[in-house]
């Protein structure tokens, strides 16, 4: 794989945060929608290249948790400082530009457009030139189009969708959409990914190909992914650490291996027989 292409710009962030700190902290979180507590007092810490695999049964919190780390929901308590900034209370789209990207679960991608132009949507977010600008500068608008292009190419070819390019998203397979929605966060060019569910309703090849290209993110970016996923399998087989939600608090924190044998986690989630 290429060692310093257009797609990798952001590896070394661009940061005055302590280089060895984590990419995010986030302390005592707690999200309440009236009576329902959706999250309970939850601290967690990513790395700056961590795999970290969030798990539990429906309801637990897990979409939650990454809709607060993203500054989707406000949590009634607690912080998120993502890259040495606090992001508690920032709006959705400057926590996005700060370089924080993810994917929802099922997809949010625009059917009708073409796979090319769904990526290009998540480019948008580094646009330097508004519209005014662009038709008074239209060489300098001209040149950043061409790099957006560039960027999106790269990401067309890293994601082995080339071939689809031209399609609408609306006519592709879920397994393939899935892998679209991941080339719109990349296009990003983010300094952390959480995905949730990206694998939900895949068959077993399409899983393998999407933790495949999950691990090469990781690999060739450097960058924290947080993924929230059901299969154990995978988890096992991809994640550095796993953490459990159950009824909205954090039951375990431990590489996949102690998570596995822990008695609170098989009790919860795992079932009697893992
Ligand atoms: N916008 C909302 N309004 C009210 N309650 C909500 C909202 N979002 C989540 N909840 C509740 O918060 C709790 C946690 O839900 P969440 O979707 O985070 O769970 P999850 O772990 O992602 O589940 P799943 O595995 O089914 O995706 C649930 O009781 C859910 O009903
Ligand atoms: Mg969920």
């Amino acid at each position: 794989m290429a060692e310093s292409t257009m797609l990798a710009r952001r590896a070394v962030p661009s940061t005055d945060a302590d280089p060895d700190a984590p990419m995010m902290v986030a302390e005592q979180l707690t999200l309440r929608f009236g009576g329902v507590v959706a999250l309970s007092d939850v601290s967690l810490r990513i790395g700056r290249d961590e795999l970290v695999a969030l798990i539990g049964p429906n309801g637990a919190g897990k979409s939650s948790l990454l809709n607060v780390l993203s500054g989707f929901y406000r949590p009634s308590a607690g912080s998120v400082r993502f890259n040495g900034h606090d992001v508690t209370r920032m709006a959705v789209h400057r926590i996005a530009g700060a370089g924080l990207a993810r994917t929802f679960q099922g997809t949010h991608l625009l059917p009708h457009m073409s796979v090319l132009d769904n990526i290009l949507v998540g480019r948008y977010m580094h646009m330097k030139t508004g519209l005014a600008a662009a038709f008074a500068y239209y060489p300098f608008a001209h040149r950043e189009e061409v790099e957006q292009r560039a960027v999106a190419e790269e990401i067309l070819d890293f994601l082995e969708l080339e071939h689809l390019r031209h399609h609408p998203v609306g006519t592709l397979g879920y397994g393939m959409r899935k892998r679209v929605d991941l080339g719109r966060a990349l296009a990003m060019q983010p300094r952390m990914l959480l995905l949730d569910e990206p694998m939900a309703g895949m068959n077993s090849e399409e899983k393998e190909d999407l933790a495949r290209f999950i691990l090469d993110i990781r690999e060739l970016h450097r960058i924290p992914v947080v993924l929230v996923e059901h299969d154990m399998g995978v988890v096992m087989d991809i994640a550095d650490r796993v953490v459990v939600l159950n009824f909205g608090c954090k039951i375990a924190d431990a590489t996949p291996a102690a998570v596995q044998r822990d008695p609170a986690v098989i009790e919860a989630y795992l079932g009697g027989g893992a």
